[in-house]
């Protein structure tokens, strides 16, 4: 069989490239992107609902972020913020710390990855409380540096072979409401979790000797998955009333992703410290550990430094980045568009029963296939459609085997969304008329 230019690339890569960095879903080669369309190598087109995982909220190659990334580069790549200021850096900091959702002093620190800013969140938590241990959570994704991947839980292939991880590191299971039986009340659901959460603390974790709870107040590589309001208030109360600072991961879901800047606002809490990463210079490099001022200024110099950190092209880009969300309204966009979402899928699941929960927070969603005897997990399906709607020229992937992830840029147009819908129309019926097989790679496809 003759191989297409994408193939033929990917043949020659796969000689070299090491199979741990790459999750396997299509034989596909990016060539560019505008907005939310990308081109292959032979130039077909694909609206894209991966967004570069939650990191091109701006959709891509956003003319005013690619202006401010070339008149940035012809001033100044390089120089390390580790030894002297720049100026995009020093205005991005501001930005970032009014647009915080803490109240008071804030300061910011730099990283290169969403995964090195939540190590910072590690070190800043046991510097400030003088504690050891760390709560987090099963199906939480927080990077794969050594500190952030010992706080995921959400791969088993995250964590095999490489151990030990960091010490002192306690995971309790997030509260996935999409598993609560339908017999059972939120009440009782989250009077269950809380019961799961509280037993280390009665067993063998001594609370005074917690520095932080990190949570991704909406999970989004577990499946975009809400955490029911009481369970957060009660999370949160009992951080506080234990000196246990309440730490938040933004990475994936901030930005205007779930329709409001912060997914923490969906919950009106303030956290103490927090990260952001991904789409906040529209996909190039750059993260921020934002938190209380007196947390941030309880370590030294040089804890938290890194030679490209907070470099002028990635902040300069960040600042534009911050532009297009404001000026294009995308957080209200993101919002908007995610009550179209939510109502197509709600009306393709009263046609199929292969649809299990559908769940979106702004243009951020997880719609689950499941069995339709069983209500079981069904990867096998959801293969099969997300294989069907790449050949139909939308690229869009599983989340935990069994759960679409919806996630496109911001920016993307109504008309393409329409054109998504239709492809989805078209491949469910497929899959209700036996009419789908699954791909070659099907055994190796997803996390
Ligand atoms: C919530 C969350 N935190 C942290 C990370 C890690 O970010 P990075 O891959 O930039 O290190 C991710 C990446 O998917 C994420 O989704």
């Amino acid at each position: 069989m003759e191989l297409n230019e994408n193939q033929k690339l990917l043949n020659s890569e796969n000689k070299v490239l090491a199979p741990a960095t790459r999750i396997q879903y299509f034989d596909l080669v990016v060539a560019s992107g505008k907005g939310a369309v990308l081109t292959d190598l032979d130039g077909k087109e694909y609206v894209d609902l991966l967004a570069s995982a939650s990191a091109t909220n701006t959709g891509h190659s956003h003319p005013h972020v690619v202006e401010a990334i070339c008149q940035q580069a012809k001033q100044i790549i390089q120089y390390t913020p580790a030894y002297f200021a720049n100026e995009p850096a020093a205005r991005l900091a501001t930005r970032l710390a009014e647009l915080a959702p803490i109240s008071g002093p804030v300061r910011v620190g730099w990283g290169n990855s969403g995964s090195d800013a939540n190590d910072a969140i590690i070190k800043y938590a046991r510097a400030y409380t003088k504690r050891p241990y760390i709560v987090s959570f099963t199906g939480a994704y927080h990077g794969s540096t050594y500190g952030s991947i010992s706080i995921s839980a959400v791969s088993l292939n995250m964590s095999r072979k490489i151990g030990p991880l960091l010490p002192d590191i306690v995971k309790v299971p997030y509260p996935d409401p999409s598993k609560k039986p339908a017999n059972e009340t939120l009440n009782d659901f989250v009077d269950r979790y809380w019961e799961a959460f509280k037993l280390p603390f009665e067993t063998y974790l001594p609370v005074e000797e917690v520095a932080a709870i990190i949570i991704e107040p909406i999970q989004g590589d577990g499946g975009i998955i809400k955490a029911p309001d009481e369970y957060m208030q009660r999370l949160y109360k009992f951080a506080h009333d234990h000196g246990i600072l309440f730490a938040i991961d933004e990475v994936n879901q901030g930005l205007g992703r779930t329709g409001k800047w912060w997914s923490i606002q969906h919950f009106n809490l303030e956290p103490d410290i927090m990260t952001v990463g991904k789409s906040i210079a529209s996909g190039l490099p750059l993260s921020a550990v934002i938190g209380r001022a007196e947390i941030l200024d309880s370590l030294d110099s040089p804890a938290n430094t890194y030679t490209t950190a907070g470099n002028p092209v990635t902040t300069a880009a960040a600042n534009a980045t911050l532009d297009v969300i404001e000026n294009e309204h995308l957080v209200e966009r993101s919002e908007k568009l995610g009550k179209l979402a939510q109502e197509f899928f709600d009306q393709e699941k009263d046609k199929y029963d292969f649809i299990g929960d559908v769940r979106f927070y702004g243009l951020n969603g997880g719609v689950d296939i499941v069995d339709p005897q069983t209500h079981q997990p069904d990867s096998d399906a959801t293969n099969m459609i997300i294989y069907r709607m790449f050949e139909l020229g939308v690229v869009v992937i599983s989340l935990r085997g069994y759960t679409l992830r919806i996630q496109p840029p911001l920016v993307i147009t109504e008309e393409q969304l329409q054109h998504v819908f239709t492809a989805f129309k078209q491949t469910f019926s497929e899959l209700a008329a036996g009419k789908l097989s699954l791909p070659e790679n099907a055994d190796q496809m997803g996390w």
